[in-house]
């Protein structure tokens, strides 16, 4: 029997979205986050406000629903631990550990036989210097190990001489330093894992972004079928080698020699399968719910390609302005300060029928 009360850390657009995609199940969501009146408790069934190191309102929470997920990859460890003491938590702990921090993420894609920029650890200007040395580069990328998100908590060093200064920019102990990819595109693949161990994975889409912030997905990535093939193979290994339960978006470089590297994962619905809501069978969202629930996954087929783009800021009035044409959908995530930047809501234009 499915479960009935799904418990959500985090109340932003992805919460909300997949309560949405619940609630069509006959699933009650139950939201848990410290914000008030955010997208997701906009829509749900109940929201507890308190912060995430609060055991009491966390064990209350617990006793509430039958099972819990999150759909923000900055939810404590800890709290997660906690929580996996009181009732099932999907994804699990360990797949959130490795998700939240880049060395960690890298080393275990390294061990599952799945490729990366190469990329080390440092702690100081001069150990950036003396990766660079040892790789024989003048640049290189470096980032906060952990909380980064739409490029934020990263510097493009290019040259010896910039290290120390890089490494004051991010205010951080501790850095993972890459190696720059010469990338051809930019895809990702959406997967998602049952209860029972089916898997499946959607389409790989092409993402563009401005500004760090990804602006558009479009569905196929025009790249080869044998590299579609390839990198939807590479996230069901994955997915499978981390025992997944529910939806998992993975990031990849298109080499300009056509070799995959994974750039980092993201254990929930992810930005670049909104496609999914309006192109396909079963969205990321009803998957990612069916599997927490304990349902089994929909077919991952898609009807339609598509384009998604983002809405941002005062882009959001232009959508809200849309007229239903059968072709153009538009999604809005309830917010109602549009600052700069600020994902607002999406709109996904539907292309070819798939047949
Ligand atoms: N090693 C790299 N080589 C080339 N480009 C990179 C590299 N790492 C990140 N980028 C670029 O920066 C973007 C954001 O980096 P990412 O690691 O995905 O962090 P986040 O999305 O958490 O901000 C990527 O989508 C890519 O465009
Ligand atoms: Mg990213």
């Amino acid at each position: 029997m499915a479960s009935k009360i799904i418990g959500m850390l985090g109340g932003g657009q992805l919460g909300r979205m997949s309560a949405q995609a619940g609630a069509k199940l006959g699933l009650e969501t139950h939201v848990f986050c410290p914000e008030t009146d955010s997208p997701a408790s906009l829509v749900a069934a109940s929201t507890t406000n308190a912060a995430y190191e609060d055991r009491d309102a966390l064990a209350k929470f617990a006793a509430s629903v039958d099972v819990i997920t999150y759909e923000f990859e900055n939810i404590p460890v800890e709290t997660v631990k906690f929580l996996e003491t009181l009732k099932p938590v999907y994804p699990s702990s360990h797949v959130l550990a490795i998700a939240q921090e880049r060395i960690a993420e890298k080393t275990a894609l390294n061990n599952f036989g799945i490729p990366t920029t190469r990329f080390a650890p440092a702690h100081s200007g001069a150990d950036i210097q003396a990766v660079m040395k040892q790789w024989g580069t003048s640049t290189c990328i470096i980032k906060t190990t952990r909380f980064g998100y739409d490029g934020k908590g990263q510097a493009y060093v290019r040259g010896l001489d910039e290290t120390d200064r890089a490494f004051a920019s991010l205010k951080s102990d501790i850095v993972i330093v890459e190696e720059p990819v010469d990338f051809a595109c930019e895809i990702s693949v959406i997967v998602g894992r049952d209860q029972k161990g089916n898997v499946g994975a959607f389409t790989p889409g092409i993402n563009v972004h401005e500004n760090h912030i990804l602006k558009t997905t479009s569905v196929p990535a025009p790249v080869s079928a044998a590299l579609l093939d390839q990198a939807e193979d590479l996230a069901r290994h994955l997915a499978e080698k981390i025992n997944l339960i529910g939806i998992l978006g993975v990031e990849m470089f298109v080499t300009r020699d056509e070799r995959i590297l994974v750039n980092e994962i993201a254990p929930r619905p992810h930005n670049s399968g909104h496609w999914t809501i309006d192109a396909c069978e079963c969205s990321q969202f009803e998957q990612h719910m069916r599997a927490v629930a304990g349902l089994e996954l929909g077919s991952f087929s898609r009807h339609h390609d598509a384009v998604m783009t983002n809405l941002l800021g005062d882009e959001i009035y232009a959508g809200r302005a849309l007229v239903p044409d059968g072709k153009t959908f538009f999604t809005d995530y309830g917010k109602t300060d549009a600052k700069p930047g600020r994902k607002m809501g999406h709109v996904t234009v539907l292309g070819t029928e798939v047949k």
